[in-house]
């Protein structure tokens, strides 16, 4: 059997995929057995600066009783020229199963991956992925609307960047929801528009058709000052804020993968409205995060298999 990791939600069939938010759900509704993961030793090897996912994973980790190690930046002897295939090499050899990892660099966890003889959870690579943010972004909203299928989402704002937008975008397909891509040209290439994931540059005609807003920050750090928008320009176009909240449709949801910039993509108006789930995405992180260490261990818990007809059995 091959060794499960978790690098982005494209290796996941819809159907294991949806498997993962079940129990992601059941994990958020009683806590799991503090065994799940007893006498597993899980590496946490963060090499960008977090708060949400670090934290959210390190209580995830606690919680399904795994040993924990935290290998704080700048400590890893990566640093020091070892490659990644020795340092994967030097933790399996201490009986190291699991590197949550994250990377400025894309495809980090995926060379990782290549060598290390246990399992690697991509904690955000780069530009490219974020699974576990997007895994917790559709458990938000299957727990508000009971479905991903057929929702309309609008992911806003700074998607060329965004590890977050592009693990998404791969999730809400797979579950059947309608992705709109909403922000200006250079941070949203028209090229980003493929099948039923459209491109549109209007924010105020979509609020009032979506379920769902997802804003994004702008990843400053990976882009080059010249193409940099305006911030004045961007708010004006993209900020959603009191007049704005009012143009979405009653049940609509406003979502953030954090940390927002006040101001830039909200303003303080967005704290107060009733469909603002920051804060339930947050905690949603550490059921989704018990449930991909699980997963990555243990597998998916086998559905019962359906009766034997009777005659059969006689
Ligand atoms: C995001 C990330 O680091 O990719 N944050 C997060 O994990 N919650 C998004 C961001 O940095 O803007």
């Amino acid at each position: 059997m091959q060794r499960r990791n978790l690098l982005d939600l494209d290796e996941l069939e819809a159907g294991e995929l949806r498997g993962l938010l079940d129990q992601a759900q059941r994990f958020g509704a009683s806590p799991p057995r503090r065994d799940l993961l007893r006498d597993i030793i899980v590496v946490n090897l963060f090499f960008e600066p977090s708060t949400r996912t670090y934290t959210s994973f390190a209580i995830a980790e606690h919680l399904v009783g795994a040993d924990v190690i935290a290998l704080p930046p700048g400590s890893s002897s990566l640093g020091k020229g070892e490659t990644i295939a020795d340092t994967a090499l030097t933790l399996a050899a201490m009986n190291v199963r699991v590197i949550v990892t994250r990377h400025p660099e894309s495809g980090f966890p995926y060379r990782l991956a290549e060598s290390f003889e246990g399992h690697v959870i991509n904690a955000g690579d780069g530009c490219h992925a974020h699974p576990t943010q997007a895994l917790l972004d559709l458990l938000t909203l299957r727990t508000e609307f009971g479905r991903v299928e057929g929702l309309r989402v609008a992911l806003v704002g700074d998607i060329l960047h965004s590890r977050v937008a592009r693990s998404n975008i791969l999730g809400l397909q797979a579950l059947g929801a309608e992705v709109l891509l909403v922000g200006p040209p250079t941070l949203l290439p028209a090229s980003m528009e493929r099948g039923r994931v459209k491109v549109l540059r209007s924010l105020d005609d979509v609020l009032p058709h979506v379920d769902a807003v997802m804003l994004l920050r702008i990843q400053r750090e990976r882009i080059a000052a010249a193409v940099l928008p305006e911030l004045d320009d961007y708010a004006r176009n993209y900020r959603m804020d009191a007049r704005r909240l009012e143009l979405l449709a009653p049940h609509a949801i406003v979502m953030h993968p954090g940390p927002y910039n006040r101001g830039v993509e909200l303003t303080e108006e967005v704290f107060d409205f009733r469909g603002w789930r920051y804060a339930q995405q947050v905690a949603h992180g550490v059921s989704a995060r018990m449930a991909v260490l699980d997963y990555v261990v243990n597998g998916l818990p086998v559905s019962p298999a359906p009766p034997r007809p009777e005659s059969i059995l006689v």
